[in-house]
């Protein structure tokens, strides 16, 4: 039997209720807060993330599903399925030329992303993102919207206690000199830390703090070493900055907690980062993250301009979906007169119900027992009905049963 790929899943017809409740409610959200939808492929060229997402993630450096294809230079053709969708997002900004639109611009989207991971609860190769992301606007109350966006969202869907955990990472400037002083706290250490911290090390000391290795984590709580990664490391504008995304936070009672830890897994961010988190997701417990990335656009050829987004994991969040939809349809014919059941399908159909009947032609028993579980009114034609010209109409859910002229 050929199964599905690892780290893949089908989502099947008795879930889909649920993704599409999901899907609608994100788009009435981000519709009423004037977010226009973006659809971009999910494949783009390699280069796109390696220079956007960063040449030293994990995400880049592991995890990327990347072909060559055609051409005589195969280099040249060298696409990647995308990893995530604000490198993608930009790339299309500064091809259409978004920047001519007055600021903000604010977008949104739903669809798949790939990565090569070990897969695990809450992580899997293929996954579906929810994000937004707002072009244009370097002041706080962009952050506080992004921010808010995505927690109003979850309680939305009747996700409770969530706490959304953020940070301040500076400009390229202060974050310089901090992680300078990070290095050199951590220079007596470098044996001891873990493969992947060694490289860090030297291209992006910060995702150091992100090590989820048991040793490293032990090192960073040194006293000595712990005292320079909490610091107050922010420059004067950036604190500035910070301080006004969470008062505009307060303002809209938005429950927070700072982690000087958080740094996230992707390059591009500066000053605000943000995750939401939730217990019961077990080890994956991030189920949406975010920040600002205010270099990104210029980084990939645009004109500067600050931008801030997040994104959600939708098969994280159907997991904790504690009401999962579930379709009736509004009529079952119950009847042993096809001519009949398909006229009267249709009719029912044509006025905009849900109805369906048995293509078989079975007993009235078997009709019935089905009718029962797929619909909310079995419809009976017998003979009695057509010589009488009515229908009989029964509420399966209360048993209520009826006659009726017209459906
Ligand atoms: P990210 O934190 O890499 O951020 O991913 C966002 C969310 O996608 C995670 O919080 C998680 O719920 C979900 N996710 C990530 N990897 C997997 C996986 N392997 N399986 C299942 N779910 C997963 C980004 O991707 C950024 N582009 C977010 C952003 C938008 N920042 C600014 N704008």
């Amino acid at each position: 039997m050929i199964k599905a790929q690892r780290g893949t899943k089908d989502i099947l017809p008795e879930d889909i209720l649920t993704w599409q409740h999901i899907e609608k409610t994100a788009r009435e959200l981000f519709q009423s807060a004037n977010y226009k939808e973006i659809r971009t492929p999910i494949f783009e060229g390699t280069e796109l993330f390696k220079r956007g997402v960063g040449d030293s993630t994990d995400i880049v450096n592991k995890e990327m599903y990347t072909f060559s294809v055609g051409g005589i230079n195969k280099d040249e053709n060298s696409i990647t399925l995308r990893p995530e969708n604000t490198a993608g997002v930009v790339r299309a900004y500064i091809e259409h030329g978004f920047n001519k639109v007055s600021a903000p611009v604010k977008l949104w989207y739903f669809g798949p992303m790939f990565r090569y991971e070990r897969p695990q609860k809450g992580r899997q190769r293929q996954f579906h993102q929810i994000g937004v992301e707002m072009f244009g606007i370097e002041k706080p109350a962009a952050d506080a919207e992004v921010i808010a966006l995505a927690s109003n969202f979850l309680s939305k869907m009747g996700l409770k206690n969530l706490v959304a955990e953020i940070n301040s990472l500076g400009c390229p400037e202060c974050r310089n000199t901090y992680k300078e002083k990070i290095k050199t706290v951590l220079k007596p250490y470098l044996d001891k830390l873990c493969e992947d911290c060694k490289v860090r090390y030297e291209k992006n000391p910060l995702r150091m703090l992100d090590c989820k290795n048991e040793d490293c984590i032990k090192i960073f709580e040194n006293d000595e070493i712990k005292k320079v990664i909490l610091s107050d490391f922010i420059c004067k504008e950036c604190k500035e900055h910070y301080e006004s995304v969470k008062k505009y936070l307060d303002i809209l009672n938005i429950k927070y907690k700072e982690n000087k830890m958080l740094v996230r897994g992707l390059d591009y961010y500066n000053r605000t980062v943000f995750e939401i988190k939730s217990d019961a997701l077990g080890s994956q417990n991030a189920i949406a993250g975010g920040g600002r990335y205010d270099g990104l656009v210029e980084m990939l050829g645009g004109e500067k301009t600050p931008a801030v987004g997040f994104a959600l994991g939708a098969e994280r969040l159907y997991e904790l979906v504690e009401h999962k939809e579930e379709s009736m349809l509004d009529y079952f014919i119950v009847s042993n007169l096809p001519d009949e059941a398909i006229k009267t399908v249709q009719i029912l159909r044509d006025k905009g119900y849900s109805a369906d009947f048995d293509l078989q032609n079975r007993k009235f028993g078997k009709q019935f027992e089905k009718a029962g579980k797929i619909a909310k009114n079995a419809v009976v034609i017998g003979e009695d009905e057509v010589k009488g010209g009515y229908y009989t109409v029964k509420n399966l859910i209360t048993g209520e049963q009826k006659q009726v002229k017209e459906l």
